[in-house]
């Protein structure tokens, strides 16, 4: 398969078309990206890297963390973690509070906010140093030391996140979150603004296209049968209420994040990483998804 041509060719394509959405502003610190970014990475489990544009810039990956904290969680809690939240896809935004209300503080996934906030306390009672531990955990599986949150970004968002307030407050007031409100948002904040390239995050993501098991050291990361669930989990929620749209279009577990980035696996075959910060309504990077869907279509490498 002549992966860089098709790259190209489909790069090109798409960065000569005006549609692309608008930057997330609502974390200020987020607005001041290039809305003209455009990076491609994807790297092969037979050892073989494509790129295009940016991919060597850092960004912030923001809800793609969700997919992070979600397997170290996973690893360390088991099964026993789904008496806490659910796996079903939510069909509302990313930060919608109507339906926690009325399913009594149970969130409907991990990958949405209150999902993902439920991980993040129980990544606090399981870790001794929790935003350190995390960190080491993320720079493990990449074998990359220098990958690190960014403080200014997390603050940011630390002044303006409102409804994740609200998300953890009403949580905690169904007993489904057992460490300090501050606390979880904090750790929440900082997953968040974990920053890396394309390069960087596709090649974390091959472990989701291996079973588990890191290509680069041959270490098993987290076990076949919960990579197998977090690919599940990604496929049918990673996207919000775009979910079902992003498999009909592409056809592959992903997460993506208000940053513009996108982390996609082709279990067995490749991992892939695209970012272009402007987003859809939805909060997903318009042209990330429709590279993919093209990408997808010519190397016929949707899973369906
Ligand atoms: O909680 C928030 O608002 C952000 N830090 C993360 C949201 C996000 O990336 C949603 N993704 N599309």
């Amino acid at each position: 398969m002549d992966y860089q041509h098709i790259i190209d060719n489909i790069s090109k394509e798409i960065l000569s078309t005006s549609s692309r959405g608008e930057v997330a502003s609502y974390i200020p610190e987020l607005s001041n990206v290039s809305p003209d970014k455009f990076g491609i990475h994807l790297t092969t489990l037979s050892g073989n890297d494509f790129s295009y544009g940016d991919n060597l810039d850092r960004f912030s990956i923001q809800s793609i963390s969700k997919v992070l904290t979600l397997t170290l969680a996973f690893k360390l809690k088991g099964t026993s973690m789904w008496t806490r939240l659910g796996v079903e896809p939510s069909g509302n935004p990313f930060n919608s509070l109507v339906q926690l209300e009325y399913e009594n503080g149970i969130p409907r996934n991990p990958l949405i906010n209150s999902g993902a906030l439920v991980i993040s306390d129980i990544l606090i009672t399981e870790l001794e140093n929790p935003k350190k531990d995390f960190l080491e955990f993320v720079r493990s599986i990449s074998g990359n030391s220098s990958i690190s949150y960014n403080q200014k970004i997390a603050e940011s968002e630390n002044k303006h996140g409102h409804r994740n307030a609200a998300l953890v407050n009403l949580m905690k007031s169904f007993e489904n979150i057992n460490n300090n409100v501050d606390e979880v948002l904090d750790f929440y904040y900082h997953q968040c603004s974990l920053e890396m390239n394309c390069k960087e995050l596709a090649h974390i993501f091959l472990l989701y296209a291996n079973r588990g098991i890191s290509p680069y050291t041959g270490k098993e990361l987290i076990s076949a049968s919960k990579a197998k669930r977090i690919n599940a989990i990604m496929q049918t929620c990673g996207f919000y209420d775009q979910s079902g749209d992003f498999t009909f279009k592409v056809g592959l577990p992903g997460k993506s994040g208000v940053g513009g980035g996108i982390g996609a696996v082709n279990p067995g075959v490749y991992s892939i990483a695209v970012w272009s910060p402007p987003l859809n309504k939805k909060g997903n990077s318009v042209r990330g998804i429709n590279f993919l869907e093209q990408l997808t279509t010519d190397t016929q490498s949707s899973i369906f």
